[in-house]
């Protein structure tokens, strides 16, 4: 992607969709939605989830992918070019992905575990209470499967036969929506699963905190690949003919909808698995790998079913990956003139050294706690809760401010494409967004530091 003659290469609109959706559907949906659903209180999660989808979400990937496809540059030359002032947010943008790609193939190296017990037939010890818990936190055997992890992404990199993983994701996706979908009702239709279905749909509004709402909206930046300036570099090859707002219409549907179906698989059957407790809810990072073994346990053909599953989710989770992995990639090409192997194998040597910590604080290492959270938590936090948020009213304060919403209104509706939502942008994008993400963002922050609870 990263090289000048490459630029333009989507030839059509399901082109861009496919690959963006790519990138945007992973374990953000799949394994992150789920377990932050269900520890902040389920519906009203949710609820503040969708809202800010289709508000926040909507304004921000239109922002991103029309400053990609007016610059036609990816991230860090796009913001210099646009106002030299603004240069940083480039800089700021890229630290996002250098913290996230590390312990994203640790998770990465479950799913990819999880496949292999299923292959060889164990689904059922793999459903067993403790099972999960016991196999992260050794030393070696997480480790080792994130290194395979690790190893697959950047041999794809290398390769740079992104397209053919693209190309086979038209099939992969629409079979993983099906699939996502037969479970979930399969879930859903268990004993005792109407109180988990309840708990995850309705909104219990005694639960809503400024807390959550900021878990939603880094949650949001996160699924969707925003703030880190990925849409943007996929906007600068999308071509002028392609309708700006349909295309992220389409992707942030698809993007959300995954995600709901991913809770709905999940939380129903924590409820029926734990007999009602709540307290199981509140699992965290394991939640997926706990519950859904037991769910593929009590299913006919559940061992093919569940080695289906996460054959399906380490494939999404690889096209989010390369993603991540192709941005550093692609900025060490750019900006050091590093050749694409030699820029990969590099990254490739920080992600295998900057992931082990997370790797290793399930185990030997969870005596460090920083801000009391395990390091992979600690660094999740730190990107998609603090930083995201910062790079995010940055583009929009650049957006609204410097260059006018015009400039990106005109972007979308070049060709003479139509902007159905061109009134709303300009209100999201002067006042909602940004004074929204920064009210969000202090106030979550000094209800950390214990200044006030809310
Ligand atoms: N959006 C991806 C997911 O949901 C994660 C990701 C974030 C990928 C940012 C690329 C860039 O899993």
């Amino acid at each position: 992607m990263g090289k000048k003659s490459e630029r333009s290469s989507f030839t059509s609109k399901l082109g861009f969709v496919l690959a963006a959706a790519g990138s945007a559907v992973g374990l953000g949906n799949l394994w992150r939605f789920p377990y932050l659903a269900a520890q902040y209180g389920g519906g009203i999660f949710l609820f503040v989830y969708v809202i800010l989808a289709f508000t926040f979400g909507f304004t921000l990937m239109v922002t991103e992918v029309a400053i990609g496809r007016k610059t036609g540059k990816s991230a860090i030359s796009a913001f210099r070019s646009l106002d030299k002032r603004f240069g940083f947010v480039g800089i700021l943008a890229t630290i996002v992905p250098v913290i996230i790609t590390p312990y994203y193939c640790v998770i990465g190296g479950w799913v990819t575990k999880y496949l292999a017990v299923y292959l060889s037939g164990a689904g059922h010890a793999a459903s067993l209470d403790g099972y999960f818990g016991a196999f992260i936190s050794q030393p070696w055997q997480p480790l080792v499967w994130f290194f395979v992890f690790v190893i697959a992404t950047s041999v794809i990199v290398v390769l740079g036969v992104e397209k053919g993983v693209e190309k086979a994701s038209k099939i992969m996706m629409p079979v993983l929506l099906v699939l996502s979908l037969v479970i979930a009702v399969y879930s859903c239709t268990r004993p005792g699963a109407l109180g988990g279905i309840l708990y995850y749909i309705r909104p219990d509004f005694s639960r809503l905190s400024v807390k959550t709402v900021l878990a939603a909206l880094g949650q949001l930046f996160y699924s969707m690949s925003l703030a880190m300036g990925i849409m943007i570099t996929y906007g600068s090859y999308m071509p002028k003919e392609t309708n700006l707002e349909s295309s992220v219409r389409q992707i942030e549907f698809f993007d959300t909808l995954i995600a709901f179906l991913a809770g709905l698989m999940i939380i129903p059957a924590v409820f029926v698995f734990s007999g009602g407790d709540e307290s199981a809810m509140g699992a965290g990072a394991g939640l997926m790998f706990i519950t859904l073994p037991k769910v593929f346990l009590s299913m006919p053909g559940g061992q093919f079913i569940g080695g289906l599953f996460f054959f399906l989710v380490l494939f999404a989770a690889l096209t989010s990956s390369i993603s991540l992995m192709e941005t550093i990639v692609s900025i060490l090409m750019d900006k050091l003139g590093w050749n694409r192997l030699f820029a990969t194998v590099s990254t490739m040597v920080f992600v295998l050294i900057a992931g082990i910590p997370s790797s290793l604080g399930f185990g030997i290492w969870s005596h460090i706690t920083p801000l009391g959270m395990d390091l992979l938590d600690f660094f999740d936090f730190v990107s998609n809760t603090v930083m995201m948020p910062i790079v995010s009213f940055l583009i929009c304060f650049l957006a609204a401010y410097i260059l006018k919403p015009d400039t990106i209104i005109k972007e979308a509706q070049a060709n003479g494409a139509s902007f159905k939502s061109e009134k709303f942008y300009r209100i999201m994008i002067r006042y909602v967004a940004p004074i929204g993400i920064i009210a969000i963002w202090v106030s979550s922050m000094a209800a950390g530091l214990g200044l006030f609870s809310w």
